[in-house]
């Protein structure tokens, strides 16, 4: 139990006015009503809070008032929830509220709600009658620990978030916990991104509690009652409440001490420069926070790339924003899936960066992080924008070395896995406590950390020692493992999936369970581990499978210990049985003697590796004198020396001593000597050695000098075996060794088969990307051959990208070439490294001077499916029987002329007997397999001038649907007609010659309705035609149709070139209402616009059904043939439809398409795989590539609206491009005319909304949007009609 916690102030600006509590509705409301009186209080606040919190607050109000019988009113204002509240348009819309409602000067603006809330109701009193008193009471955990404090208030413009607001303080600011129970988890998350944030920059203990509490927190978060959505945060309440007091101390002492951001305030930034640039992409669908925390890690890694930062640093940032469930990179699964894959394009996020405020002038600045807790500068500091580009881009162009050939670098390459994870568990199982220094922090230590946590088996600390680095302090339990009840996941970490099968059975039994369960992940489940088990189990463990028999999950029971004695195991599978084995044999109740049989076992470096670091931790295994490959082990404790250096991965170390070989300078690996534990460390001895380097190695370190430029001697034949991982540095090399004959003798590296089966085939790769060199290359069985350069100038720059195959090794070994290669040189995916070593191109950068640069590929522009005009190839007509396919078909072929053939007619004159007969005689399987054959004949007989119409059952044969669907494939026309099924039953019920339905009538026309949709690629909807007009105009609008769809439509063309063109929008819930009407509203319009959004939804649904749109346009069509536009337009581009309704957009576009209408409008603003769903099918009708400011801020000479136009033209798919802005002042139509001038790729129609934009509606000339007097209202604000256009155009001389 939890005590509720004592209400804490904390001062700001030397006013205590943060107050922070639990559950303080009541004392809130009383000290507001005492302390700030005022006759007219305004609440805002948005739905979602409301809805929870409202009346609980108004009910205190009023209680509270009565009590102390002040007279007073409470106005309440409440808005959507989200980001598109923090707007001029609701600023607005409250300031009119408030003034209509007589508040003055003396009323008090209260704002209860999040940071969107906070900003812009803050900014609303900031301004209302030149400044009010407000108060704040946030309820989200962001707007707690951050935007409710330091009197920022703001709202967004599309030139960016928050850039217009003022610095305005409020009186109070409430932070009541008890909010945050009915906060979503991801708001919650949400805000952890700022309160890690400060803590990384800021405050190392804090950062060492968010380490340690990260179970417990989300444990609290995602615990919610399933009823109210509420949780239980009594847990956490504690530190919760340590927490939040702790980050908001931090804001409001750096606020005080620079209230308007001069610099120390720059620090609360930190993340924020580049988290605010992946936001401006995001935004909605990834929260601030989010952005925030991807932006941290990159602002992480710049600080790396600036040599201010360690690796591990890095490494524990990112670690625990993912612990706590945030995002760390835009690659990120959740990200992508959120966003629909939003590319985020180097220059678009560097031109956003540009308009932040920290900067100065062109200069942009970022808080450089040195260590947890600590910056390069107490502010913001100058980055080149080269730095951040590097940091942002995906692939690295590498130059030269500015390195001159006496420099000697000393590097430490990150730690050994194989070492850090040994260290770890013998750590855990020692008594005392050890620093474990250089440890490499990888997904399989992580899986080992949290596995021994579980299992009780240490405590971690992360520490920075003396240096400054990392260091892991463990304090081992001395083997006390006990089962847990949670199952030990260890994902695909092989080692610790060895190492604990045998080391866990040790655990002892609690009270609440007595087996323990190791499972993995998917992969990890056919791994192999049956010889390690059946050894374990013939020694007294209890282990079971779990699913497959052979592979995790294992279920081990506790108590049931390795007895000691002789343990025989077959070795040849894996080194790390025998490893687990060794390691866990010291707590076996008797001595252990563990004897390798079945042959040589394999990798013995790595038995080696954990029998020497077993002697590190006191206890010291004997190798058998009597027998072969056996080891006798004492029983025993380990015990911890106080400090454990993990030797550098001797792998990694190869590159830095490689470069040294390749430009004749000095580097030392400090940690790697002849006693290293690893079979690379012979590198240096039996390659760099025999290829020309002086190489002088201790114990404990290795030096290699290169000989003098162009030195480098191949090697006639080397075996690798040894130190397989290590070939591609050596292939690098061979690629510039020479013996200074004419004909040189090329390397021969051998033993290296297994590089075949690794991140990709290693030696395929290395000689295909030697060749981009130039350098002649060839695989051998077990190895590579490579004939080598006799000097860097005689390497060709490769053209293209030098390709990594997703391979770290491959990465690094040709950076290293890439260097010495006379020329750029780009290499992609330059994060491969992250698997052994992040930090690579940091060392390449700043220890070695290689200049480098980020490089990021210009956005493939996908070859743009092309479509063939039909050229009278013969047009299919499928549909029910009874939707009108030989009147429809008739008027097709007329309109196309084509002749006109019934298949059924055609399959009775074959067979010269009615299909009643046909299926009387063959029965209905007679009688399909015959119709497919009719099918097959007339696509043989007449492919071209034929308009065919089957018969209503043909789909129910698969061929037949095959066929049709390939003949679409192929670039022909299959017209689905469809008509509503009621009309049809009418239709049938009359029609008596034909022979009746199998089964009942509404099961078929389902049935075959969605064969024929999946048959056909256009649709004709056949509206009950009563009226002979009604057809004459079908006839006239279905030539228009067919145009269209057959491509031979020249409209396009023709309004290209008329001198003025229109379109009008139809913004009825159902256009049936304009229908009599429609030819006076339809004079002088090219175009009709239908506004899908606006439709009338489907019952219970927020957008309309496919059917409703469908009729919508058949009902259109039947009335005029005028060419349809077809707009679907989104809430965030001024329309009704739901943003976030990706699929349905999709389903309705695709529907326009099938209809053939002649323009489609995309809004730039969908995710690119929408568009891609819809330019793939888009025939010949034409796409209008759109986008709105509605927000009215974004000038015609500014970035925003040329980097859309260059987004629109450089998708290659549209052929028309939309732009609305907005006017303030007659400039902003000078602006456009420039605009639109400069701008002529494509037909542009450009306008800009408002009273003042009007003009730019007679200036636009090619498909200006009108509106017509006897339309319910205008589009948009500002709209004319022809009428009025044409008046305007003649007075100002257009005309
Ligand atoms: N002024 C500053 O210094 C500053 C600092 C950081 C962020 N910000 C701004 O803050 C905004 C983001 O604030 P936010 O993250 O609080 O978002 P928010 O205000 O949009 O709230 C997030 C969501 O949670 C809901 N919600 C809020 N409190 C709730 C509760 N107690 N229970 C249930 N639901 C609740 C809201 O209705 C909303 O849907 C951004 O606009 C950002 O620019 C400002
Ligand atoms: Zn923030």
């Amino acid at each position: 139990m939890s005590v509720l916690v004592e209400p804490v102030r904390v001062p700001i600006l030397g006013k205590d006015t943060i107050v922070v509590g639990y559950g303080m509705i009541q004392s809130i409301v009383a000290e507001i009503l005492k302390d700030l009186p005022s006759s007219t209080y305004v609440l805002v606040t948005d739905t979602n809070i409301a809805k929870l919190h409202l009346s609980s607050f108004h009910k205190a109000f009023d209680d509270i008032s009565k009590k102390l019988n002040i007279e007073t009113r409470l106005l309440v204002y409440t808005v959507p929830p989200g980001e598109s509240s923090k707007s001029r348009g609701t600023k607005a819309a409250i300031e009119d509220w408030m003034l209509q409602n007589r508040c003055t000067r003396d009323s008090i603006l209260l704002a209860i709600g999040g940071g969107v809330i906070g900003d812009m109701a803050g900014y609303v009193a900031a301004t209302f009658m030149r400044g009010i008193k407000f108060v704040q009471v946030p309820t989200t955990l962001l707007s707690m620990v951050d935007s409710s404090i330091g009197g920022k208030t703001a709202i967004d413009t599309p030139h960016g978030k928050n850039l217009i607001g003022a610095f305005w303080q409020p009186e109070r600011i409430f932070v009541d916990l008890a909010f945050l129970e009915t906060l979503p988890e991801r708001e919650f998350i949400n805000g952890m991104a700022e309160i890690i944030k400060t803590a990384i920059f800021w405050d190392k203990n804090e950062f060492d509690r968010l380490e340690n509490n990260v179970d417990d927190f989300l444990a609290a978060f995602t615990n919610r009652d399933a009823e109210t959505g509420i949780v239980d945060l009594s847990s956490i309440k504690d530190t919760l409440h340590a927490l939040v007091i702790g980050s908001i101390r931090v804001k409001a002492f750096v606020v005080s001490a620079d209230e308007r951001e001069g610099g120390l305030r720059n620090l609360l930034n930190f993340g924020h420069s580049i988290g605010h640039a992946y936001e401006a992409i995001f935004t909605p669908q990834i929260l601030h926070g989010e952005c925030v925390a991807i932006g941290i890690v990159k602002e992480a890694e710049l600080a790396r790339y600036l040599g201010l930062l360690s690796d591990s640093t890095v490494a524990r940032i990112s670690k625990i924003l993912t612990a706590y469930g945030l995002p760390i990179s835009p690659a990120d699964a959740v990200v992508q899936k959120r966003t629909n894959g939003r590319p985020t394009p180097v220059d678009r996020l560097l031109e956003v960066m540009a308009v932040d405020k920290k900067n100065a002038g062109a200069k942009k600045k970022i808080v450089l992080l040195t260590g947890i807790g600590k910056t390069y500068e107490q502010k913001a500091s100058v980055v080149a924008d080269a730095d951040i580009r590097f940091v942002l881009s995906p692939d690295v162009v590498v130059n030269g070395t500015s390195q001159s050939p006496k420099s000697q670098v000393v590097v430490i390459p990150p730690g050994s896995k194989s070492i850090t994870n040994r260290a770890l568990l013998l750590a855990a199982l020692a008594t005392g406590t050890c620093e474990l220094q250089n440890l490499l922090r990888s997904d399989d230590t992580e899986h080992m950390m949290n596995a021994i946590s579980l299992l009780s088996g240490a405590q971690f600390k992360w520490l920075t020692n003396e240096n400054g680095d990392d260091v892991l302090s463990v304090t081992g339990h001395g083997g006390d493992l006990i089962a847990p009840t949670e199952e030990i996941f260890l994902g695909n970490s092989g080692t610790s999936a060895r190492f604990l099968t045998a080391v866990a059975t040790i655990a002892k039994a609690s009270d609440k369970n007595d087996s323990l369960v190791l499972t993995g992940n998917s992969r990890m489940k056919v791994r192999p581990i049956s010889s390690l088990v059946t050894a374990l189990r013939n020694n007294g463990a209890k282990i079971e499978y779990l699913e497959s028999v052979g592979s995790l999950p294992l279920r081990l029971t506790a108590d049931e210990h390795l007895k000691g004695g002789r343990v025989e195991l077959a070795a040849t599978v894996s080194s790390q049985y025998v490893s687990a084995i060794l390691m866990a044999a010291p707590y076996a109740e008797s001595p252990l003697t563990l004897s390798l049989v079945g042959g040589k076992p394999v990798s013995q470096p790595y038995i080696d590796m954990t029998i020497t670091m077993m002697a590190s931790f006191g206890i010291t295994v004997v190798k058998s004198k009597t027998e072969e490959h056996t080891y006798e082990i004492p029983t025993g404790v380990y015990t911890a020396p106080a400090k454990y250096v993990v030797e550098s991965d001797a792998s990694s170390a190869t590159y830095p001593l490689a470069f040294a070989a390749l430009t004749g300078t000095t580097c030392t690996i400090p940690n790697i000597g002849s006693k290293s534990l690893q079979g690379d460390a012979q590198f240096a001895v039996d390659v760099l050695a025999p290829m020309g380097c002086q190489v002088t190695q201790t114990e404990s370190s290795t030096t290699v000098t290169g000989p003098a430029i162009g030195g480098l001697k191949p090697l006639a034949s080397v075996d690798m075996e040894p130190m397989t991982d290590a070939f591609l540095t050596a292939s690098v090399l061979a690629a510039v060794a020479h013996d200074g004959s004419n004909s040189t003798i090329p390397t021969q590296i051998t033993g290296i088969a297994n590089q075949r089966v690794k991140e990709c085939n290693r030696i395929e790769a290395m000689v295909h990307e030697l060749a981009k060199f130039g350098v002649v290359a060839s695989e051998l069985e077990d190895g590579i051959k490579i004939t080598g350069k006799s000097s860097f100038a005689d390497l060709t720059v490769p053209t293209g990208e030098v390709h990594t195959y997703d391979d770290h090794r491959v990465a690094m070994s040709f950076s290293l070439l890439a260097v010495v290669t006379p020329g750029a040189v780009t290499i992609s995916d330059r994060k491969c490294v992250e698997k052994t070593w992040p930090g690579w191109w940091d060392v390449l950068a700043r220890k070695f001077g290689v200049s480098l640069e980020g490089y990021e590929a210009p956005a493939a522009v996908k070859a743009v499916k092309q479509f063939h005009p039909n050229n009278n190839k013969s047009v299919f007509v499928i549909g029910m029987r009874g939707a009108g396919k030989t009147s429809v078909g008739r008027w097709i072929a007329d309109a196309l002329g084509q002749s006109f053939h019934d298949l059924d007619t055609y399959l009775e004159e074959k067979l010269e007997s009615t299909i009643p007969e046909i299926i009387k005689k063959d029965g209905w399987e007679g009688f399909r397999q015959e119709e497919l054959n009719v099918l097959k004949d007339v696509i043989k007989k007449h492919p071209v001038g034929y308009t065919l119409a089957c018969g209503g059952g043909l789909v129910e044969t698969p061929e037949a649907r095959t066929i049709l669907q390939k003949y679409i494939a192929d670039g022909g026309i299959v017209i689905h007609i469809h008509r509503d099924i009621k009309l049809i039953m009418e239709y049938l019920t009359y029609d008596k010659t034909r022979p009746s339905y199998v089964d009942d009538m509404l099961g078929v026309w389902q049935r075959r309705e969605a064969w024929f949709a999946g048959c056909s690629n256009y649709m004709v909807y056949n509206s009950d035609i009563s009226k002979p007009e009604d057809t004459a105009k079908m006839q006239k609008s279905l030539r228009t149709y067919l145009q269209t769809i057959t491509g031979l439509s020249s409209l396009h063309s023709d309004l290209v070139a008329k001198p003025r063109s229109a379109f009008l929008s139809l913004t009825y819930p159902d256009v049936a209402v304009a229908m009599p009407d429609i030819s006076a509203i339809t004079a002088g319009v090219d175009l009709l616009e239908l506004r899908v959004d606006l439709l009338r939804p489907a019952p219970n649904a927020s957008v309309p059904s496919v059917e409703f749109v469908q009729e919508q346009i058949g009902l259109i069509r039947k009335h005029t043939d005028v060419p349809i536009l077809f707009t679907i337009r989104t809430v965030s581009q001024g329309g009704k439809f739901p943003d976030d309704y990706h699929e349905r957009a999709v389903d309705l576009m695709l529907l326009a398409l099938k209809l053939g209408v002649a323009y489609l409008d995309v809004e730039l603003t969908l995710p690119a795989s929408v568009i891609a769903q819809v330019v793939e099918r888009r025939g010949f009708t034409k796409l209008i590539a759109s986008n709105h400011d509605f927000s009215g801020t974004w000038k015609w000479d500014g970035p925003q609206w040329a980097s859309k136009y260059a987004e629109a033209v450089s998708g290659g798919w549209c052929d028309v491009i939309k732009f609305v802005g907005f006017a303030s002042s007659r400039s902003d139509n000078v602006a456009l005319e420039q605009f639109r001038a400069s701008h002529a790729a494509k037909p542009l129609i450009a306008i800009n909304m408002g009273k003042v934009g009007q003009l730019s509606r007679v200036l636009n000339t090619f498909l200006t949007p009108v509106t017509h007097p006897h339309l319910p209202a205008a589009a948009a604000p500002g709209q004319l009609s022809v009428g009025e256009i044409a008046e305007a155009a003649k007075l100002i001389g257009e005309l």
